[in-house]
């Protein structure tokens, strides 16, 4: 593994059906290692490994090539510090509390090149307004569309299909029903483990590189797991990462990673809040089990009251 045992490590959660389409595939480790040259850049400069950039922040919803004021110009596939790159690194650094000057310095490339969500943090409208309205904002979000549960649905079964056996998966039916448990005691929702030849809502499983729904996994670190939003009812772990139900300091709490997954599977987005469960960001060797209040608020925004 590449970060030392001082540095914490982050995972990355990944939300498969947000990413567009025509998105390329996730950038590697390798990748963001070579985001580290791009230090001291910024408009009017045209670099290699600019478009790479693009691409990455792209993937995270801070720029939209598809806008039609592109005129044609498909500033995606260049390595030019256009005026879409500027305000995405903008965006990006409001939201991680970073000098939002548009500018790559040594900080804001640091923060790009740990590994993270790969869903989207912002969803943008052509003209970035929502963007723009989320500067500042440190709370819950929705899907685009607020992706739901049919209201008349609130019981939702649940199976294990996995593709790789890990010997954590011995405990994950334990950790999954408490981990089901502590969104049903603050929403609607009531959750049933189901057979696994019978057919439920969600499918819970491991999985390791490619496994048939088109986002392969990557091996230890990097993307961690993926949920899909509802309906999808899909949550995938990475099999190559070190889980564990009492992690050491290498180690993957399945139990925390399981409530933030269980979150996307009812529809709730990234936080900005970092101490809540829903937020990117999730350091190895702890645990983040409980909801925040900000999770609460959030599911109760989508679904009402208990
Ligand atoms: C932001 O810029 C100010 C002034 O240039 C500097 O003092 C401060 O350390 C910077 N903050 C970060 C987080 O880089
Ligand atoms: C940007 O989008 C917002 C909301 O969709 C809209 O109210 C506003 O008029 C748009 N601005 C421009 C310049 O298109
Ligand atoms: C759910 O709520 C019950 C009753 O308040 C409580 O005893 C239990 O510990 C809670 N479970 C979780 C997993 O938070
Ligand atoms: C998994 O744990 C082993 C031993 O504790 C450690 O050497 C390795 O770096 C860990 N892997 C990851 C991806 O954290
Ligand atoms: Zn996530
Ligand atoms: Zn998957």
């Amino acid at each position: 593994m590449a970060s030392g045992s001082s540095k914490p490590m982050f995972v990355l959660f990944v939300l498969l059906q947000m990413l567009p389409s025509t998105i390329q595939s996730k950038p590697t480790t390798q990748t963001l290692e070579n985001f580290r040259s791009l230090v001291g850049y910024r408009k009017g400069h045209t670099v290699e490994g600019l478009y790479e950039l693009k691409q990455f922040l792209r993937k995270l919803g801070y720029i939209n090539f598809d806008d039609a004021s592109n005129n044609g110009h498909k500033h995606g596939n260049d390595n030019e510090f256009d005026d879409h790159l500027d305000s995405a690194i903008k965006a990006y650094q409001a939201n991680y509390q970073l000098n939002a000057t548009g500018s790559l310095d040594a900080d804001t490339l640091k923060q790009m090149m740990k590994p993270r969500c790969g869903i989207a943090d912002v969803i943008m409208n052509s003209n970035n307004s929502k963007l723009i309205n989320r500067f500042g904002a440190s709370q819950y979000e929705f899907f685009l569309g607020n992706l739901k549960w049919p209201l008349s649905k609130t019981h939702l079964t649940y199976h294990f299909r996995s593709s790789v056996h890990v010997t954590v998966a011995e405990n994950t039916r334990s950790v999954c029903s408490r981990a089901f448990q502590r969104w049903a005691n603050v929403s609607r929702f009531t959750f049933e483990e189901i057979a696994e030849d019978h057919i439920a809502d969600i499918e819970i499983g491991f999985h390791s590189g490619e496994h048939g729904d088109g986002y392969p996994f990557d091996g230890p670190q990097g993307t961690l797991a993926h949920a899909s939003p509802p309906t999808g009812g899909k949550l995938h772990y990475d099999a190559d990462e070190n889980w564990s139900t009492n992690p050491g300091p290498d180690e993957i709490d399945l139990e925390s990673v399981t409530v933030h997954e269980i979150g996307h599977l009812l529809g709730l987005q990234h936080s900005l809040v970092p101490d809540a469960v829903m937020y990117a960001y999730f350091d190895s060797g702890i645990t983040k089990r409980g909801l925040h209040r900000d999770d609460v608020h959030g599911i109760r925004a989508l679904y009402g009251l208990l």
